[in-house]
């Protein structure tokens, strides 16, 4: 059952000024609420959240039922209408607001982050400026998403009596659901375009990096977006996940994570569209005409940031026997150099999310190791903060070759030729990103058009920026594209209204 939370035992309705207070006195406490209806609300059962740095507690979050479900659905279903019915301009002049405010709060909302999902600090504020840009450049995409008129004479056994107008219109509710790893940013790469086309959105957040998706709806009701436009719930998805996803009312999914969840969502959740970014194994191909400078720096800037802990990060480096030792040898050297420990000193290499990504990643490691890899550097941990580890003569029998660790751990695999690291790439059941690194220009593309992936990157890591390139995963790493218009695309449809005009 929805409460209001309130100061004293006494149920009350809050002024918005009472709400803006309450917000503060939640985060004094670090007590935090759900976004509905314009209100920050709780229910009697909480959820503690501790951070993976030193398992301090930073807060807790309501942990909602079905009912709450119910009510919440209810309510955004209800506030679509008129935020349908609201100008684009308008729609857009709030988020470019909620931009600027979170431009302003910028540090505040990294420190949680950083706290809560224990990400560089530097990486975090990166996060939370990008996310601004992400919303500014949404709201303006989102004024340019024109509707056209269409001629019917161009079809054979038409005349120009009849024409279609074809107007871009909301779907509905959109069900958000972010991954851990970028709590803002990939809440709001679906709240910002769901919004500007005018549906309403109700955000799931990991729970692990629910707090800082709160600090981010906090300043989209701030920015003025009506209530119940924006709602959110939080709770373990395995005791209500499964409820959400299959609700009638919810009109589209939107889900990043991993490819285990967003397999079982599409089975469960019937004739309802969606939009899956799931997980990779992005190869590096390293080619004998490669600057193995230069691809040693990217492939170890792309595999290890954020502990490896991103979709995108480099997963395995295919290299061509005849420059293998030579590029294994420049990746070792950086390697060394990365900076592992404390995410406020700035550490690339920082604690995993929590201790069974560890025993995971443990695990493949292992794994290599009684099979023969040749260990180059790592393999030690310390609770959480798993140093990284750098495999060469990692052979195809490997769960390294293939599998997605999501930690600090790279296979080196040594192929013969070009066509032999095409083939290995597109093996992997993931097609999210390759990267190919080689200064022959016709190399590049052979490989480029031959790769089974959303997008190959020539001579750079892999990486989904900037957010309005387009961002697909192939096979089992999703399906629809993400990416400012894109988005926006996938999240409104075409609606035809058709003139028929009669001949004089
Ligand atoms: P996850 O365990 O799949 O969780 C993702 C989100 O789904 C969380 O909010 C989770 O909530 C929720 N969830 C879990 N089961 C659900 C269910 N039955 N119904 C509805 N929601 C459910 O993934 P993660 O560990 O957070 O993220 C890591 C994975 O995401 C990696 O595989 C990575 O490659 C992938 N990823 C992909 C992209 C991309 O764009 N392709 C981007 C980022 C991450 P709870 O937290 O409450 O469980
Ligand atoms: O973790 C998955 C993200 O979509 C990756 O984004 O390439 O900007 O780190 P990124």
């Amino acid at each position: 059952m929805i409460i209001y939370l309130y100061f004293d035992n006494t149920k009350k309705k809050l002024s918005n000024k009472e709400v803006n207070f309450l917000f503060k006195c939640i985060k004094k406490e670090n007590q935090y609420c759900n976004l509905y209806n314009g209100e920050w609300v709780t229910n009697e059962n909480t959820i503690s959240i501790y951070s993976p740095i030193d398992n301090s507690l930073i807060g807790t979050i309501p942990s909602m039922t079905k009912q709450d479900i119910d009510n919440i659905i209810r309510n955004s279903k209800a506030a679509q209408i008129l935020w349908g019915e609201t100008p684009v301009s308008k729609r857009a002049e709030i988020l470019h607001k909620a931009a600027s405010l979170l431009d302003e709060r910028a540090e505040e909302i990294a420190e949680v982050l950083m706290r809560e999902i224990a990400k560089d600090i530097k990486s975090s504020l990166s996060e939370v400026k990008r996310t601004a840009e992400f919303i500014r450049f949404t709201a303006d995409a989102g004024k340019h998403m024109d509707g056209e008129a269409i001629g019917a004479d161009n079809f054979p056994g038409f005349k120009k009596n009849k024409m279609s107008f074809a107007q871009r219109v909301p779907l509905g509710v959109v069900l958000a659901i972010s991954p851990f790893n970028y709590p803002i940013n990939l809440s709001a790469s679906k709240i910002a375009p769901a919004l500007v086309a005018g549906n309403s959105v109700i955000l799931k957040p990991p729970t692990q990096g629910s707090i800082s998706a709160l600090h981010l709806v906090k300043v989209f009701q701030e920015a003025g977006i009506p209530s119940g436009v924006l709602n959110t719930i939080t709770g373990k998805a395995s005791e209500i996940g499964d409820y959400v996803v299959t609700k009638d009312e919810i009109n589209f999914i939107n889900f990043t994570g991993s490819t285990e969840v967003g397999r079982h969502i599409a089975k469960i959740a019937g004739m309802v569209p969606m939009m899956l970014e799931l997980g990779g194994k992005d190869a590096a191909i390293v080619l004998k005409d490669a600057d193995l400078n230069e691809a040693a720096r990217e492939i170890v800037s792309g595999a290890y940031s954020y502990s490896g802990q991103r979709c995108t990060a480099i997963k395995r480096v295919l290299v061509t026997e005849d420059v293998a030792d030579e590029l294994v040898s420049k990746m070792l050297e950086q390697v060394k150099k990365l900076s592992v420990g404390h995410p406020i000193d700035g550490c690339e290499v920082t604690p995993l999310i929590n201790d069974s990504s560890v025993k995971f990643v443990q695990e493949l490691i292992d794994d290599a190791i009684a099979k023969g890899a040749t260990l180059l550097y790592g393999n030690k941990t310390e609770k959480t903060l798993m140093y990284p580890t750098l495999f060469d003569n990692v052979t195809l029998d490997m769960r390294l070759a293939w599998e997605e660790p999501f930690g600090p751990v790279l296979p080196v695999i040594r192929v013969k030729d070009m066509e032999q690291a095409i083939e290995i790439a597109n093996k992997s059941q993931y097609g999210l990103q390759s990267s190919v690194f080689t200064n022959n220009i016709n190399h590049a593309f052979y490989v480029a058009n031959k790769l089974e992936v959303g997008a190959v990157q020539i001579n750079n890591k892999s990486e989904r920026g900037p957010d309005h390139f387009p961002f697909s995963g192939v096979k089992s790493s999703g399906m629809g594209t993400q990416g400012i218009r894109y988005s926006i695309e996938a999240m409104s449809r075409l609606k035809s209204i058709v003139l028929n005009i009669d001949e004089p």
